[in-house]
């Protein structure tokens, strides 16, 4: 069976647009892969030094997978800093490294024109964590084998620098030490559309939360922005918010149906988010009752975290093993 490996990145409790675009394609890919996911904190410290903040987010976004769906008897969900190996296999990476990699990476070159356009240094604020982001990533991948990645196509260009790193490395021992992974696109064709029609994005604050109680739940969808076509006009179900996340939590029945009355006139944008409410508060409210539930035993998360951790380390230690013994420090 093929591996498939993703980190998350702890971030706060996430929206629709991540469940449907992150969450839903990897659960779904585990169940034809061996699946290892894991929380990313180390790359989170980059960003966050605030240890309550830290602790939280990971148990807010492990409970957000497992009340999605993770079933920890089938994945391996463990969390990275309780994988030391990880670590051990960094130091040996960068040695494959060439610096000139990590200057083309996008997220440091982001930060370099954001410097320059506001007139700072261009190194303003760049820490080594966030500068050798992507050599921690290929250790993330290359330490468990993986073949496949599941990402949003941000993070393709962080895989082919895992593959340009294990090729030197193959290369270098004149063996096939690492398997080389290939990033897979978890995304839509189409973007989730927000609140106000944008991409949803916490950025833009147009989001839905997954675990949104019913009620602000009905806030929000009541809140979408739409054209202001009267009850009686026929409208166009393809460029419609309302519509578009609809097809996502609907049956292929109700989609075809509600598309006919799109397309026949007659029906208001009320009606249309009422029913939009519907079919998401249908879908969402077995999840957010188990969200509610793990988050009240915190243990019970970290439990399961440190149990799949254990299981990892032994997965990553006879990598290590191995490598040891090719670099002749065995
Ligand atoms: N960089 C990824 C993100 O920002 C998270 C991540 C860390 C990851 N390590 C990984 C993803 C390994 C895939 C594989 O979303």
């Amino acid at each position: 069976m093929k591996v498939a490996l993703t980190g998350i990145k702890p971030t706060g409790i996430p929206h629709i647009g991540n469940y449907l675009g992150a969450i839903k394609p990897a659960l779904k890919l585990s169940e034809t892969c061996e699946a290892r996911y894991f929380i990313a904190d180390y790359h989170a410290l980059n960003a966050c030094k605030d240890p309550a903040a830290i602790r939280n987010m990971t148990l807010e976004i492990a409970a957000a997978w497992l009340a999605s769906g993770l079933d920890p008897k089938k994945v391996l969900f463990y969390k990275q800093s309780l994988v030391p190996q990880t670590f051990e296999l960094l130091t040996i990476l960068l040695a494959f490294t060439p610096k000139g990699l990590m200057n083309r990476a996008h997220a440091y070159k982001a930060m370099l024109q954001a410097n320059a356009e506001a007139g700072r240094d261009p190194d303003d604020g760049v820490n080594m964590g966030l500068y050798t982001y992507p050599v921690l990533m290929a250790a993330d991948i290359l330490l468990f084998d993986t073949d496949y990645v599941p990402v949003g196509n941000d993070q393709f260009q962080h895989v082919e620098m895992a593959v340009d790193i294990a090729q030197s490395f193959n290369f270098v021992y004149g063996q096939e030490c690492f398997r080389l992974p290939q990033p897979l696109a978890t995304e839509h064709s189409k973007t989730l559309m927000g609140l106000d029609g944008r991409k949803m994005s916490k950025s833009y604050g147009n989001i839905i939360p997954i675990f949104a109680p019913e009620k602000e739940l009905r806030k929000l969808v009541m809140r979408i922005v739409t054209n202001s076509q009267g009850v009686e006009e026929p409208k166009d179900p393809e460029t419609c918010t309302i519509f578009s996340i609809y097809r996502n939590f609907a049956s292929p029945e109700q989609v075809e149906a509600l598309r006919q009355r799109y397309l026949a006139g007659g029906m208001g944008w009320g009606h249309a988010k009422q029913e939009l409410f519907e079919v998401m508060n249908a879908a969402l409210t077995p999840l957010r009752e188990r969200y509610t539930e793990l988050m009240a035993n915190p243990r019970g998360i970290i439990d399961i975290l440190e149990e799949g951790s254990a299981r990892a380390r032994l997965l990553a230690a006879e990598k290590i093993r191995m490598l040891r013994g090719v670099i002749g420090m065995d």
